[in-house]
């Protein structure tokens, strides 16, 4: 269900407060049509610029939610708290950061920069730290490397994830500073492996087609330590759970974090396709799709609509 502009479906699932605030919240943001659409890899540039979506899951698998909830737009940099997730869970926290810093960067997510003292990338949440955190899957081959990546995603969201052919050409037809980044990483030997396989994992990750409402659930499993709420499938274990929830906070907005953190309190991570998932530990999964992007790369009035539900919800807890 995609609205046509201006005229969002709304669909509101649970009864009570809860949705009555989501859908509150989601009127108040939906006149704001500022912001433009990420363009630098062509095929982003197809979706429907006015869908809105906003919706919220438990950590005991209630969902509320209003708009386009099943629009699907692709995941991107939201990818990268979920393949540092598997990458962990693979090698082994002490293995992963010889390899990758967790310091908060303040630049841009697709800087060519290591760390002058460690020659680390500062963060999982930059892509030179999510390529490092990709060459890091293991897997027999490059397929079932990705593989796993796309399993473990979809036990997050509770359903078979695919990949967005179009936009996964488009990317790797254009991505010539992400593989800059591969290349310098290899003569960093931060990545010993074939730096062109990290690069095109990376690629196909951010390529993975998820929907506001998988999103809500992705963010409920790392509210609920791991485990999906609805499936009752373990994605991760508590430990590593906590330990990729402290780098969305630190590092999950970029140059926008500090901001962010001041003004909506909740470790996140956002997408140039539009998308941002917020997550209260323990309780909640928060995610909002609407494409259009501010200056940093945050979806406009994502951004806006975290703020006001965490506002009204008092979700603010950092
Ligand atoms: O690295 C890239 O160019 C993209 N595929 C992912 C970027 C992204 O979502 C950045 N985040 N806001």
């Amino acid at each position: 269900q995609v609205a046509k502009a201006g005229e969002a479906i709304e669909r509101t699932i649970g009864p009570g407060v809860v949705s009555r605030i989501v859908g509150d919240v989601y009127r108040l943001c939906l006149p704001d049509d500022s912001g433009t659409l990420a363009d630098y890899i062509p095929e982003l540039a197809a979706v429907q610029p006015d869908s809105f979506a906003l919706c919220l899951a438990t950590a005991d698998g209630r969902v509320y939610g209003t708009g386009d909830l099943d629009a699907s737009f692709t995941i991107q940099s939201i990818s990268k708290p979920f393949t540092y997730a598997l990458a962990l869970a693979d090698r082994g926290t002490e293995f992963v950061d010889a390899r990758i810093d967790v310091e908060p960067s303040g630049e841009a997510f697709n800087e060519i920069s290591l760390d002058p003292v460690t020659e680390r990338p500062r963060n999982p949440m930059i892509n030179a730290g999510a390529i490092t955190a990709a060459s890091l899957i293991t897997g027999a081959d490059a397929a079932e490397r990705f593989e796993r990546v796309r399993r473990c995603y979809s036990r997050f969201a509770g359903r078979e994830l695919r990949m967005n052919e179009a936009v996964y050409a488009s990317e790797a037809r254009t991505g010539f500073r992400n593989r800059a980044i591969g290349y310098m990483l290899r003569s960093f030997g931060i990545i010993d492996s074939d730096p062109d396989e990290a690069v095109d994992r990376y690629f196909r990750q951010c390529s993975l087609d998820v929907t506001c409402h998988d999103l809500a659930l992705m963010a409920a499993t790392l509210a609920n330590n791991g485990r999906n709420p609805v499936t009752g499938e373990r994605a991760l274990s508590t430990a590593l759970t906590e330990r990729v929830l402290s780098v969305m906070t630190t590092c999950g907005m970029y140059n926008a974090a500090g901001d962010w953190v001041t003004s909506v309190g909740l470790p996140a991570k956002s997408g140039v396709g539009g998308g941002i998932v917020a997550v209260l530990p323990g309780q909640i999964g928060l995610a909002v799709y609407s494409p259009r992007l501010d200056a940093h790369g945050n979806s406009v009035r994502g951004v806006a609509a975290c703020r006001e539900l965490s506002r009204r919800l008092e979700l603010h807890f950092l």
